[in-house]
């Protein structure tokens, strides 16, 4: 075994991407493991069923904030099949903060959520185990609690960490109150945005086995890893003694970053028991006892010149999580570097709260601070007589606003420019409320997207075997996103093979360590590993043939060079396998990297019922070098569909008397549906970004989200003349504001 390895110290100037004789990259290529998905063969967690299973249901804190004293049993275990009610104290109240090995707060005495878990019931059959969770009696000492943000914003306080230096907390320079005074436009507003769950489809399961000393988890996660690792140190236990199965994920947006509570009280149960354990959450428990994105009050002052060009730029944030975590919602992210403006305030603040942990939720930061910055653009635009896009193209910066660094690449003015083309801008009616389709009122709305581009250490090992068929193996997950398919792509196109010949295998943390699916950065990590291993493999088949791999092209299991015609079966003996590695450098520090899009949109408001309809879209998205076109544009179809939902229907509504989430389940929590959603038009552009990594790609997945839901906003008020600061906005905030029928 050999290790090569990719450290983005400078950009990476040739990529052999561009290289490949019979690209596979960049085109739109059906996900390989759809066939498994679509005829029930992948199996996900909870559809293992190990010999003499047991099945484990969460018993759950029905109070916000409080101590139990006491826990009567005796009843549940008189019941037939049941063989326990597990209360230990290694159990977590709070799923895994994202990231490292550290324990998530432990302990189940204390309560400090509704819904916190509190102890595991366990029987023979899930029904049993039901009937019998609803029979074990707790008593609580009840303590008076925080439960309402807004109420307790004065108690907000800055984050005690700034997570890995990314979320930069609070930045500020030149004069913004002389700023203020002086502008000759000026849009001083505070919004709101809600709590929000990430509805995944698949919901949080975990089966525990113990055999030998050694724990498997098959379980549901978006990194097997930190899964692992954080259990490990819950446990006692070495991570080696610890493997974690994730295959197949049906959905994580964050949901599934760090180990979750249904993992831990299952490890437990199966190594007191003796036998395997199943804990699969309930789709009410998935809202409860995981994690939500926060909500947030956020307060936007923008102040420009006469001439457009913005001289004041503050964004100031407050957000609710539980005591003692680390999370909290950057908001502000894209602020620091969307627009040009000398004088800029960036702050974060927290307000501790007893309601269900705060977690990373698709595009953390941007999703909500794009949300609201964009709106705020609208309304100086409107303020300026300016063509909203026209004052972002304005105020363009040259290079970070707030820091020394270049961008990597940015491509915002183009993608502006080609949206509004393909979209007809040009025929937008620039006054709000005046157009009109019978009882339906018609408006347009633009928003900028932009999503920050990380990159971390990742392994993956790829193997020639005898026979000529490509095996690429890492612990890297494939949450929907595509995942299989585009490194069976790169492997392909580096190594001269057809894709049928290359198998990928996931989520497995004996193989090589990922890092991941989360922050847009799993394609491009484990991609670049396998790109490292990739090359180094073409390095030894070149030696092998004697050949200058310079010279080498692999195509169709065939390598040839000047003089040279070699099948790569012939050359790679019983195997051939190399663990590449790639990890961020000096890059990474020097240049900001993020992703740029603008969204467009028509929307349609009732006139009668303020009911919003979207009825017509086009997004228009920089990356860097697309992958997978299929795969890129599915993952930038979901993130507008989740963008629809965070401006239109999605909030959890918390009971202000004990922090409960009222609305627990799909039906009462709207996720849009096909019926919400309008064909939707998606564009990438021509792109290269040499600073990210050797692929040249950018991360895609939670790009689509950013801005997606201002776009609506803007629309829904250009249509009805109602500029509406809470979301979601909901038909009652905008009847009491609706024209007049006329007529
Ligand atoms: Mo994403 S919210 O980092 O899974």
């Amino acid at each position: 075994m050999m290790d090569a390895s990719v450290k983005m110290d400078a950009p990476f100037e040739h990529s052999l991407l561009d290289e490949s004789p019979m690209p596979t990259i960049g085109r739109e290529i059906a996900r390989i493991d759809g066939p498994r998905k679509v005829s029930g063969a992948a199996r996900y967690a909870a559809e293992h069923f190990p010999e003499e299973v047991l099945h484990g249901v969460l018993l759950r804190a029905p109070v916000g904030c409080g101590r139990i004293s006491l826990v009567d049993a005796t009843a549940a275990l008189a019941m037939p099949g049941v063989l326990a009610v597990i209360r230990d104290e290694r159990m977590i109240r709070n799923a895994g903060d994202f990231g490292g090995d550290a324990a998530p707060v432990q302990g189940v005495e204390e309560v400090a959520y509704f819904g916190q878990p509190i102890g595991l019931v366990v029987a023979d059959s899930l029904e049993r185990a039901r009937a019998a969770s609803l029979c074990v009696r707790v008593s609580f000492e009840s303590q008076p609690g925080v439960f309402d943000m807004m109420a307790a914003r004065d108690s907000a306080l800055p984050p005690t960490d700034d997570i890995f230096g990314l979320f930069l907390i609070h930045t500020e320079q030149g004069d913004v109150e002389r700023a203020a005074g002086e502008a000759q436009a000026l849009v001083d507003t505070v919004w709101e945005t809600p709590s929000q769950n990430h509805a995944a489809m698949e919901p949080h399961a975990s089966v525990a086995i113990w055999k030998e000393g050694r724990l498997t988890l098959h379980g549901s996660y978006q990194s097997p890893v930190v899964t692992r690792d954080q259990l490990a140190t819950v446990m006692g236990l070495p991570p080696s003694q610890i493997r974690v199965l994730s295959p197949f994920v049906g959905g994580g947006f964050g949901g599934k970053l760090g180990v979750m509570p249904e993992a831990v009280a299952a490890a437990i149960a199966a190594q007191q028991l003796g036998r395997p354990v199943k804990v699969v959450m309930t789709r009410q428990q998935v809202f409860e006892t995981t994690g939500r994105r926060p909500m947030t009050r956020q307060r936007i002052r923008l102040g420009a010149n006469s001439d457009g060009r913005l001289t004041l730029v503050q964004h100031e944030t407050i957000t609710d999580q539980l005591e003692g975590e680390v999370f909290f919602e950057p908001a502000g992210l894209a602020t620091h570097l969307l627009y040009a403006g000398e004088n800029r305030v960036v702050d974060h603040k927290v307000v501790r709260t007893n309601k269900q942990l705060a977690v990373s939720m698709r595009a953390p930061g941007e999703a909500v601070g794009l949300l609201t910055l964009e709106c705020a653009m609208d309304e100086l635009a409107e303020a300026l007589s300016l063509d909203p896009i026209e004052l972002r193209l304005r105020n363009e910066p040259k290079s970070h606003p707030e820091m020394d660094m270049p961008f990597s690449s940015r491509a915002l003015v183009d993608c502006l420019r080609q949206g509004a083309a393909r979209f007809g801008w040009e025929r937008r009616n620039t006054s709000p409320g005046q157009m009109r389709d019978g009882d339906w009122l018609v408006g347009h709305g633009v928003a900028a997207a932009a999503r920050g581009n990380l990159f971390g250490p990742s392994r993956v090992r790829a193997t020639i075997q005898g026979d000529g068929r490509v095996v690429v193996e890492t612990e890297m997950t494939d949450i929907g996103t595509g995942t299989y398919t585009i490194l069976a792509q790169i492997a392909a196109d580096l190594l001269g093979v057809p894709l049928k010949q290359v198998e990928v295998r996931l989520g497995d943390t004996d193989d090589p360590r990922s890092a991941g699916s989360g922050g847009s950065w799993g394609a491009t990590t484990s991609g670049s590993a396998l790109y490292a291993a990739c090359a180094e493999l073409r390095a030894r088949l070149a030696a092998a043939a004697g050949a200058c791999v310079d010279a080498v092209t692999l195509t169709d299991g065939i390598l040839t060079a000047p003089g040279i015609s070699r099948p790569i079966t012939e050359l790679v003996g019983n195997g051939l396998s190399v663990e590449g590695a790639t990890e961020p450098g000096e890059s990474n520090r020097r240049f900001n990297q993020t992703s740029y899009g603008a969204h467009f949109c028509e929307v349609r408001v009732n006139a009668v019922t303020g009911e919003v309809r979207v009825s017509r879209w086009t997004s228009v998205f920089a990356a860097g070098r697309i992958l997978n076109l299929q795969t890129a544009i599915s993952q930038a179809i979901g993130g507008v569909v989740f963008g629809i939902g965070g401006a239109l229907t999605e909030e959890l509504v918390h009971d202000p008397r004990t922090g409960k989430i009222v609305n627990r389940d799909l039906g009462e929590y709207h996720v849009p549906a096909h019926a919400d959603i309008p064909a939707i038009d998606i564009q990438f552009l021509e792109e290269r970004d040499l600073v990210a990594n050797p692929l040249h790609a950018k991360g895609v997945g939670e790009l689509g989200v950013c801005g997606a839901g201002a776009a609506i906003a803007n629309a829904v008020y250009n249509a009805t003349g109602v500029r509406v600061r809470q979301f979601p906005i909901t038909l009652d905030k905008l009847l009491p504001g609706l024209p007049a029928i006329a007529e």
